[in-house]
């Protein structure tokens, strides 16, 4: 058993594509780098991380239920659900542990209306947005700090 403090990051759509996928928004950045990096910035600040991505809305559902349960903080970036998914509005008002809302843009900034609404921040202890990779290493911190 580890004595480290267990944090979940949770990734959502097309975010498994990071460094390929529209890099002049989200980055050059591979998915399975961010990975590596959450792991180490986790490591460096006490942390035991783990990262998680899907495709399929049902499994972030079932990660943050049990999240929940588990009373896990967890650094979220529902990416497209962000701006219309009740399911990950509800299933983020039951967490007990902190919640970190992250995006690699600023979706408030861009020029889509629909990415102007999130029904994460609701329930997020923190917003982080538009810092690129860096964002997910100031949401461990701030988790860390809590
Ligand atoms: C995103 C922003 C969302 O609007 C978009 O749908 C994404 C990624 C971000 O990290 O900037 O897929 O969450």
């Amino acid at each position: 058993m580890s004595d480290l403090r267990r944090v979940l990051v949770l990734n959502g759509p097309n975010l498994a594509r990071l460094g390929r996928r529209q890099p002049e928004i989200y980055g050059y950045t591979s998915y399975d780098e961010l990975v590596d990096l959450c792991v180490g910035w986790g490591r460096d600040l006490g942390l035991e991380v783990e990262v998680r991505q899907t495709n399929h809305e049902g499994d972030l559902l079932d990660w943050l239920n049990a999240a929940a349960d588990e009373e896990t903080p967890v650094v979220l970036n529902a990416a497209a659900w962000t701006h219309y998914s009740y399911a990950i509005y509800d299933a983020c008002a039951q967490l007990v542990a902190p919640l970190v809302e992250v995006h690699l843009s600023d979706p408030e900034q861009r020029p889509e209306v629909f990415r102007h609404t999130s029904v994460v921040t609701p329930h997020a202890a923190a917003v982080v947005a538009g810092y690129g990779i860096d964002g997910y290493r100031m949401a461990l911190e701030h988790l860390a700090g809590r």
